[in-house]
């Protein structure tokens, strides 16, 4: 349906042209002086220097032509001339009730809508998952329910790191540790066990001794490089090790992605994408694309327009080695033969926003996607702790994510339990969704290229811009909701109080708020406005009797009023990725 900005600005505009003045400079803005107005047009001043008038003359023109217009309440032109306006309760109640009814809460679909999908796990396998991997989730889950919520058809993708060197680094270590293992014997030409020769536990201790022990030993590093190697080439002992890491691994990231509330529709990896590298890699020889540079294979992505220098793009370097960018070219040529997408996101560090660039412009040269395809980067910045430093643990490693998620769930818990607020087993699920509110929101209120810091005190606080303030005002809507009784019919009926009009009005921005979102694929902009509309929300709760209201016209209007601001402030939490308890 169309936005009350529009509607407002079509009156306006008309009122100019009956006026005698162009109607373009009807557009109208919401008021940045609220204690004056709610809406204004400016267009008057421009206006005047048109027509060589003074400003007040054309307001005050135009304010007459809409003195009885059933829109406004009130039409002001004042000095120098500016349009003062306010809108009739019975307006903005049917407008209102019009999108209560409408699909979507009346917000329009992109009518250019599509197949997008979204690039947000990039979790390397064998490794636990740790805060790292965080940013990626929360902002990519967001960015995937906002794109399907404006009617593209997503797929997140997880693209597993399932190709690296961490293989060769779990396999060499392993080969140390159990050399008598058949997956190391050459020879060997029976099947291979269906159980892995180790358990998570192990895998997780494994890789990081690895790892260590690669950084001061060198014959070892040799050994894991040259393992990766032979893993590559598809040495069938080591296929059949990384098809148990596979098997051991990939369960634990289900279940960690799981307690985040984050899923993926897609779980292929770097490895699915490396049968399509060699006929990538004939056919850019065949379009003459690729060139030489000190043995390797390039393409040259730089523009003439370009301020800075962007590095050719290394397809293949001079000893047939392939690189993450081979992969990642590989990979949007397999998702445009699998889904034809029209856009790919990737939710993904900042840091690596280069190698998107070349990426990007390789796909583009090489025709692996069609021309109007928009691969889009969103880079994100750093986690970072009180000290302004990345994240640490206490004893400065990488964190964990499963153990962050803990501590937030343990400090929310001792809250709960603290401030009363459920009992029994409401206790864990209240405590879960309140965590990931803290958590998520706390995140996705900043710009995502910003570094945030991690403040669990703040993030859990219930008052202030925060995610249980937000989940507090919906239980609170829904506490009403349920004392009433039926109210999911009653229409939005003329605002009473002037809390009440400040409600409405503030709900009539909700297809302004999601359609920034995404447009920038900024998931702060819904924040942003889930916070305002959460104070309205509560100041018209404060101010207004509404269980003990006699009146029961008044009272119903009431009801739908909160009812439609429950709706509305869930169908945001829900493009965030989280969701409101039972009671808090
Ligand atoms: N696995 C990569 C890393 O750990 C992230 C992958 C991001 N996605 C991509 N298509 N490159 O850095």
């Amino acid at each position: 349906m169309e936005k009350i900005l529009t509607m407002i600005s079509a009156k306006v505009c008309a009122a100019f042209e009956t006026a005698g003045y162009d109607p373009a400079y009807g557009k109208v803005t919401v008021s940045n002086r609220p204690d004056l107005c709610e809406y204004q047009c400016n267009g008057a001043m421009p206006a005047a220097k048109a027509y060589r008038k003074a400003p007040i003359q054309i307001a005050n023109d135009v304010a007459e032509k809409l003195s009885d217009d059933e829109t406004f309440s009130e039409v002001q032109a004042v000095a120098p001339g500016f349009l003062n306006l306010r809108l009739k309760p019975s307006f903005l109640a049917s407008y209102l009730e019009q999108a209560r009814t409408a699909p979507h809460l009346g917000v329009e679909p992109d009518p250019k809508a599509g197949t997008v999908v979204i690039d947000y796990g990039g979790p390397n396998v064998a490794k636990p998952l740790h805060i790292g991997h965080l940013r990626a989730a929360i902002i990519g889950e967001s960015i995937k329910r906002i794109q399907r919520f404006f009617g593209n058809e997503t797929i997140g993708d997880i693209h597993l790191g399932d190709w690296g060197l961490q293989m060769g680094l779990i396999i060499s270590e392993l080969r140390c540790r159990q050399p008598e293992l058949c997956y190391f014997d050459e020879s060997f030409t029976g099947e291979y066990p269906a159980q892995p020769p180790f358990t998570l536990s192990d895998l997780e201790e494994i890789y990081p001794a690895a790892s260590a022990k690669a950084k001061t030993d060198e014959a070892f590093a040799a050994a894991a490089h040259a393992a990766t190697v032979q893993f590559q080439q598809g040495r069938p002992g080591y296929r059949a090790l990384w098809k148990h890491i596979m098997g051991v691994s990939v369960p634990d990231l289900k279940k960690n992605y799981d307690k985040l509330g984050v899923s993926f529709e897609s779980w292929l990896g770097e490895s699915d994408a490396q049968p399509y590298i060699p006929p990538m890699i004939e056919r850019m020889e065949r379009q003459g694309i690729l060139e030489q540079s000190e043995g390797a294979r390039v393409i040259q992505v730089q523009e003439p327009t370009d301020t800075k220098e962007v590095p050719p793009c290394i397809i293949m370097k001079s000893d047939g080695a392939t690189l993450y960018a081979t992969t990642d070219l590989a990979t949007i040529w397999q998702r445009m033969q699998t889904w034809n997408p029209d856009r790919i996101l990737y939710v993904v560090d900042k840091r690596q926003s280069l190698h998107f660039e070349q990426v990007f412009r390789a796909a583009h040269k090489a025709e692996l996607v069609r021309p109007e395809t928009e691969l889009r980067h969103i880079g994100y910045g750093t986690m970072n702790g009180k000290d302004g430093r990345p994240f640490k643990t206490r004893t400065g490693g990488v964190m964990r994510l499963e153990t962050l998620i803990d501590e937030v769930t343990d400090f929310v818990r001792a809250k709960v339990e603290e401030n009363k607020l459920v009992t029994g087993d409401d206790v864990e699920q209240t405590t879960a969704k309140i965590a990931m509110a803290a958590l998520k929101y706390g995140d996705l209120m900043n710009t995502p290229t910003k570094d945030y810091i991690f403040d669990l005190d703040r993030f859990a606080a219930f008052e202030g811009n925060t995610g249980p303030y937000i989940l507090y005002t919906i239980v609170r809507i829904k506490s009403i909701l349920a004392r009433y009784g039926a109210w999911e019919d009653l229409p939005i009926t003329a605002p009473e109080t002037a809390e009440a009009k400040d409600l409405m009005l503030a709900l009539t921005r909700l297809p302004d708020a999601l359609e920034l979102a995404y447009r920038d694929c900024a998931p702060s902009a819904i924040c942003a406005y889930t916070y305002e509309l959460s104070g309205y929300a509560n100041k018209f709760y404060h101010e207004t009797r509404i269980l003990t209201e006699e009146d029961k016209q008044k009272q119903q209007g009431y009801i739908a009023l909160i009812g439609l601001t429950r709706r509305v402030l869930e169908t945001c939490i829900d493009l965030l990725g989280f969701e409101a308890p039972e009671k808090m």
